[in-house]
C-alpha cells in the first residue's frame, strides 16, 4: 500500500492549459492526408481541412498547435504559401518529397479557427531572413494600411489574426542551422528585435532551447540573452525557451520498436521518459539564476515516443504504431509538465496526426484515436487548474540500469496529478508496475465527495487498443481517497469540495 498527501486548501500555481499542447508539422501525412485533404475531397471538410479530425481534436480541448515544424520551419518560406501561384518546393528533411504549398498560413489560420485554439508559428531563422520573419508577424496580426496587411487583404482576410506564441527558429543547433549557442544567441536577439507587436497584438518569443541535457546552451542563451547592455530584461526580449526531449527505447542510434519489447524495455523506456523531470529541473535552475521571478517559460514543444519507423514505410515519414505503453508515457509526461507548474508554460506533443506518437492516425477516411489521445482527453481537466502539490511518503520503485556512464534511475512506479478548478478536484494517477498497486490519498484542508472514476488500460503492455471505463475501484472513505489500481493503468477521478 502507497500514501501520498494531498492539501486541499493550499493550491500551489496555475498549470497552464498549453501544456497539454500539440505539433503539426509538414512531415510524413501529418499535414497533407492527415489534417488536409483539399476541398475536393470525398473525406468530408471544410476547405480542405478534415472535419473528422477537427472534432477528434476539439474533443481534447486542444489548446494550442504549433506549426509548420520542426524542422522544416527552418526551410519554410511563408510567401510560398501565400495566394493562388504557389511554387513547390522540395522537403529534402523529410522523406525528400515535392511540397506544393497548398497548406500555407491562410490554411493553417483556417484550421486554427476551427479548432478553436491557439496558433504557435515557428519563424525561419536557419535559411530565412530577420525581414522575412518580421514581414511575416506584419502580415499576420497588422490591422491598418500597411504593406503586409495590405498583401493579406489581397489575399481574402481583412482582418489581422490574433497571434501570440512565436518561435525564433527550431533546433538551431541542428536542423535549424547547426549554430554555436553564441551565434544563436546573438540571433535571437536580432530577431526578437524585428518580431514586433502590432496592434492589440503581443508575441510571446520563444527563443530556440537546449537538445535534451544541453545544459551549456542554456547557461549561453540565458546569459547573452540576459546581459543586453541595455538595462532590459530577458524577459523583455523573451518570454519563452525551449526544450525538446523524445523517449526512445534505448537511445536515438537505438530507438527499438513500437511493438515488439520486453519487460526490461518497457521500464528502460518509462525511465527515459521520467528523464524529462530531471531535465527540466536542471534547465530551470540554470534559467532562475538569470530569471529568479521566473518571467521566462519553458516550452516543451516537442516530446513523445520516436520508435523505428514502420516496416515498409517512408523511413521520413515517421510512422510508427502505438500501445498501452506509449499511453503510460504520455501520462506520466504530463504529470513532470504539471509538477513543474512554475516553469513549463507550454509543451507540445510530437506529433498531432500520423507522424511519431500522434493522438490521431488516419487512413484514407478511417480516422483511430490512438492510445495516447484517450490520455489527452482523460487529463484535459487539468489545464488551467491550480496545483495541489502530492507528497508521495513512499513509493514503490524499480532500479531501472542506464545506457553509457548514467547511474541507475530510481524509476518511482507511481504517478499522480491532483489540481482543482472551480470546486471541482481532478485525480490522475498512473501505476507503471505489472503488479496492481493501492494507492491512499489522503485529502486534507477539506472535505470532497467523490463523483467518478475512469480507468485505461489493457489487456496487455503490447496492445495497441486501450479500453476505457467507469473505474469501480475508487473510493472515499474519511477523506482518504483509495485507488485500487490494476498493473499498468491510467486513472482518473472527479471529485467536488464541498
Ligand atoms: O518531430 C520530428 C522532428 O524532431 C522535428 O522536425 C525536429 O524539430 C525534431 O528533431
Amino acid at each position: 500500500m502507497t500514501k501520498a498527501i494531498v492539501n486541499l486548501d493550499l493550491p500551489g500555481p496555475l498549470v497552464s492549459r498549453h501544456q497539454h499542447g500539440h505539433f503539426a508539422e509538414h512531415l510524413g501525412h501529418c499535414i497533407y492526408e492527415g489534417i488536409f485533404v483539399g476541398a475536393d475531397s470525398e473525406i468530408p471538410n471544410d476547405k480542405g481541412i478534415r472535419l473528422d479530425v477537427v472534432e477528434a481534436l476539439k474533443e481534447i480541448g486542444i489548446p494550442n498547435l504549433r506549426w509548420p515544424g520542426g524542422c522544416f520551419a527552418d526551410d519554410y518560406h511563408w510567401r510560398d504559401g501565400i495566394g493562388t501561384d504557389r511554387p513547390t518546393v522540395v522537403n529534402s528533411l523529410w522523406g525528400d518529397v515535392v511540397e506544393d504549398n497548398s497548406f500555407g498560413t491562410h490554411e493553417f489560420m483556417h484550421l486554427i479557427d476551427l479548432l478553436e485554439t491557439e496558433p504557435y508559428i515557428c519563424g525561419n531563422v536557419g535559411s530565412g531572413t530577420v525581414q522575412e520573419m518580421s514581414q511575416w508577424v506584419e502580415y499576420l496580426t497588422r490591422g491598418d494600411d500597411s504593406p503586409m496587411a495590405r498583401l493579406r487583404r489581397s489575399n481574402g482576410r481583412d482582418e489581422p489574426w490574433t497571434v501570440k506564441f512565436w518561435g525564433v527558429g527550431n533546433e538551431s543547433w541542428g536542423c535549424g542551422g547547426n549554430m554555436r549557442p553564441e551565434h544563436y544567441a546573438d540571433l535571437a536577439r536580432q530577431y526578437g528585435t524585428y518580431c514586433r507587436d502590432h496592434g492589440d497584438n503581443r508575441l510571446y518569443r520563444i527563443a530556440c532551447g537546449a537538445n535534451v541535457d544541453d545544459y551549456a546552451w542554456t547557461q549561453t542563451l540565458m546569459s547573452t540573452v540576459g546581459d543586453l547592455g541595455c538595462g532590459c530584461r530577458p524577459a523583455d526580449h523573451f518570454q519563452g525557451l525551449s526544450l525538446h526531449h523524445y523517449t526512445f527505447g534505448k537511445s536515438w542510434e537505438e530507438k527499438g520498436s513500437a511493438t515488439d519489447f520486453d519487460t526490461d524495455d518497457y521500464f528502460t523506456t518509462v525511465a527515459n521518459a521520467w528523464r524529462m523531470d530531471e531535465l527540466i529541473a536542471r534547465h530551470s535552475t540554470i534559467m532562475d539564476v538569470y530569471d529568479p521571478t521566473r518571467r521566462i517559460g519553458l516550452i516543451v514543444d516537442e516530446w513523445g515516443t520516436w520508435w523505428e519507423p514502420e516496416p515498409g514505410s517512408n523511413p521520413g515519414f515517421l510512422v510508427q504504431r502505438q500501445t498501452l505503453r506509449d499511453a503510460l508515457v504520455a501520462s506520466v509526461t504530463l504529470d513532470i509538465f504539471h509538477a513543474h507548474a512554475e516553469r513549463v508554460e507550454m509543451a507540445n506533443l510530437a506529433q498531432a496526426v500520423n507522424v511519431l506518437q500522434a493522438v490521431l492516425v488516419t487512413d484514407g477516411a478511417t480516422l483511430t484515436r490512438t492510445p495516447t489521445w484517450h490520455v489527452f482527453e482523460m487529463n484535459q481537466g487539468h489545464g488551467d487548474g491550480s496545483l495541489l502539490p502530492v507528497q508521495w511518503n513512499e513509493r514503490p520503485t524499480r532500479s531501472v540500469p542506464q545506457e553509457g556512464p548514467r547511474p541507475d534511475v530510481d524509476l518511482p512506479l507511481l504517478h499522480a496529478s491532483v489540481t482543482v478548478k472551480d470546486g471541482r478536484v481532478l485525480v490522475s494517477a498512473t501505476n507503471l508496475a505489472l503488479e496492481p498497486q493501492e494507492v491512499d490519498l489522503e485529502l486534507r484542508g477539506g472535505s470532497v465527495s467523490l463523483d467518478g472514476a475512469r480507468l485505461l488500460t489493457a489487456s496487455d503492455l503490447h496492445d495497441e487498443e486501450v479500453s476505457v471505463t467507469a473505474f469501480g475501484g475508487a473510493s472515499l472513505e474519511g477523506g482518504v481517497l483509495k485507488l485500487r489500481m490494476p498493473a499498468t493503468s491510467y486513472v482518473v477521478a472527479e471529485l467536488t469540495l464541498e
